[in-house]
Parts: structure tokens; sequence; C-alpha cells
């Protein structure tokens, strides 16, 4: 089995951090999301995985290279047609996918535990199409399966009013029935090829559709607080492993639970760290306090502030004698007090759609 990863898109629900960085490449617990992906598929024994990509983008080639880190060989893939909808994107990768089943996976989608059940159950039941269900409390965000009698008859998307309080996750594998779906299908209202209309079309043609629910966790990182969330859930599982610390940590530093430090980096002597947090390479933390499901990127220096639940980049500087919670900041973010400069008053110079609360 291949498989293919969209990482395309212009995310603009995540801007302004999305201006600058490709959503795939934004760190959760300081690893690009694309890279949890790739580790799942790698975990289930893929060799090949294609990755779609907006065309004229390297960042993402730049960032995950030939695979050999997760022993898989990496192929890009430019999207073609323009953003016209995740439905056809593996149809674009149609020569590097060949003949076998494959797994078709969106690079923004997290979850908890591996995929050998669901290739498992494709194989067993010989499923032409196998669909990775999870309970959500928003399915009007998904795609959602309206089931009867224990089979999906159609699928939804975004619907207005959901049938069932399932999303179809990101997660789907197919044979090469999905190539037939796939040409077959129109756009839809909102002018996009829908992979929702995918599943429909199988279903109504009688080809063999199944689901499994995720038991774990499972993430779509749509919007600024799912990455704020997938931060989090990814933390407290990290939790339950070893922790090196490669850091310097100052007598007099408080650092309780998992707390990750990285090479060159320094706890100051009236720091307080409660975890789980991890922190990056060359960072400082002196006079502040950073408190649990925080991430700190390489070379972040906080001083006199504290930090919680938050996704601190690479570079930010962190000085401001205020607390800072659910936030996402952004690379080369400078987070200042603003009586620090005169006149007083806060000095602000903000992305377009950026979120301040003062
Ligand atoms: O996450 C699960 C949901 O994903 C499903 O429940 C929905 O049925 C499905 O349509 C999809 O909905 P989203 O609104 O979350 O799709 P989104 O536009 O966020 O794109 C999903 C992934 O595909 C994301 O990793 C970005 C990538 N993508 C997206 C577009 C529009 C591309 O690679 N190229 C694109 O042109």
């Amino acid at each position: 089995m291949k498989a293919i990863i969209a990482a395309g898109g212009r995310a603009t629900r995540l801007r302004p951090i999305t201006s600058t960085i490709n959503k795939h490449l934004i760190p959760l617990a300081n690893k690009p999301l694309l890279c949890y992906a790739i580790e799942k598929l790698a975990d289930v024994g893929i060799k090949e995985i294609g990755i779609n990509v907006n065309p004229g983008e390297t960042e993402i080639q730049k960032a995950c290279g030939d695979g050999s880190r997760w022993g898989v060989k990496l192929t890009y893939i430019e999207q073609v047609g323009g953003p016209t909808g995740i439905g056809r994107i593996p149809l674009g990768a149609e020569k590097f996918l060949g003949d076998e089943p494959f797994i078709y996976y969106l690079g923004d989608n997290i979850i908890l535990g591996g995929l050998q059940r669901f290739v498992e159950r494709f194989e067993k039941d010989k499923l032409d199409c196998l669909l990775a269900l999870s309970k959500v409390h928003d399915p009007q965000r998904f795609g959602v399966p309206v089931i009867e009698n224990g089979r999906i008859i159609r699928v939804d998307e975004k619907p207005k009013q959901p049938q069932s309080d399932f999303a179809v996750t990101g997660i789907y594998i197919y044979n090469q029935r999905y190539f037939e779906a796939a040409r077959a299908i129109q756009p839809s209202a909102r002018g996009e090829y829908e992979i929702s209309d995918v599943h429909t079309w199988l279903i109504a043609k009688g080809y063999a559709v199944g689901y499994e629910e995720i038991t774990g966790w499972w993430k779509d990182t749509g919007k600024p607080e799912d990455l704020i969330e997938g931060n989090q859930l990814i933390l407290t599982e990290m939790q339950g492993r070893g922790v090196e610390n490669e850091g310097e940590v100052e007598a007099g530093a408080s650092l309780t639970g998992w707390v990750k430090i990285g090479k060159g980096s320094r706890i100051g002597s009236r720091a307080v760290v409660r975890g789980p947090v991890i922190i990056g390479e060359q960072a400082v933390i002196e006079n502040a306090y950073v408190g649990p499901y925080t991430s700190i990127g390489n070379g972040v220096e906080i001083y006199n502030s504290e930090v919680e639940r938050s996704i601190v980049c690479n570079q930010v500087d962190i000085n401001c004698n205020r607390r800072i919670v659910d936030s996402i900041l952004g690379v080369n973010a400078n987070i200042t007090a603003a009586s620090a400069t005169l006149p007083a008053g806060h000095r602000l110079v903000v992305g377009d759609n950026s979120v301040v609360e003062l």
C-alpha cells in the first residue's frame, strides 16, 4: 500500500500564521503537523508516500526531505487544477499511486493511536473504501455520515442539520474505485469537488464502503483553537514517555511534571515550569512562569512573564509582565510591556485577521 497526504491549500482560517508558513509546518510540541501524518503512515509499514503540495511551494520539501528519517520515500506531487476541492487530490497522484489500494490522509488531521486496525478491516472485509469516523460535538464542520442499520447510506459535507454526531475524519482507504468516483462527481454548490461526494457516489453504486470509529482522540486542526488543543493532546500523550533533559536548570528553578528541555536552553533560578511542557534549543526562561500544555520553540526568550497552554514558535521574545494563555505566537513575534517605552500604550504591528485581546 502507498499513501497520499494532502498538504496544500491556503488555510485562510489560520491567518496570519499561514501568511508566512504552510499550515502543515505549524509546530505542535515543537514538530511540524505534517510529521505526525508521516509517522502514522510509516508505523503501519507504508514505504512510499506522496505529498500533495501547492504548485511552486518548496518549504515542505525542505522540512521533510526525502523521508529517510522515517524510513520512507517521499514523493512531492504538485496539486493540479488549483484549489478545486480535496475530492480530486489523489486523482493528480494516480500515476504515483498505481493499481494498489492506498491511504489518503489529510495532513492537518492528528490522531492518537495507529492505523493498523483500519488497514486490517479494509483488507479483511475486502472493502472498496474505509472511512474512519470520530464522535464530535460540532458535526456541521465536517463530512457527516448518515447511518442506517449500521451502514452508511450517504455522506453530507458540512450539513446545517447533521444526521449523526460523527465526523468522517481525513483518513480514508480506497482501492481503484476511488478514481472512478473522483472522475464522476461534479462540483458542489460552493464549487468544490467534495470528498464526501466521492463517498456518496461509491455507496450509490453499491460498492463496499465500511467504517471504523476512532476510539482515542482525533483533531482536525482547521482553526487556531484546534491547534492549541492539538498541542495539548500531544503533550499529554508525551507525558507517558521518558524525558532526557539536555539543557541547564539553575539552582532555585522549580520544575514539576513532564518538562523536556533542549540543548543549550537555560531555566533561570527564578523560573517556574509546570509540565507537560516542551522547550526547544537555545531558549531562556528567566523570572517567568511556563504552565502546562505549552510548547516553546528554539531561541525563545521569556522574561518577567507567564505563559500557559500556548504554542510559542522559534525566536519569540516575551517580556511583558503579563500572563499569556491559549495563544499562538508566530516566529519572531515580540511581546513587550506597554510601559517599557513612552508614550505608554499598546503599540501593535498586527497582521491581517489577527486576534488580540488586551
Ligand atoms: O478533517 C476532516 C474533514 O476534512 C472532513 O470531515 C471533510 O469531509 C473534508 O471535506 C475536509 O474538510 P475541511 O474543511 O477540514 O478541509 P480543508 O479545506 O481544511 O482541507 C483538508 C486538508 O487538505 C488540509 O490538510 C489542507 C489540504 N488541502 C486543502 C485544499 C483546499 C490541499 O492539500 N489542497 C487544497 O486545495
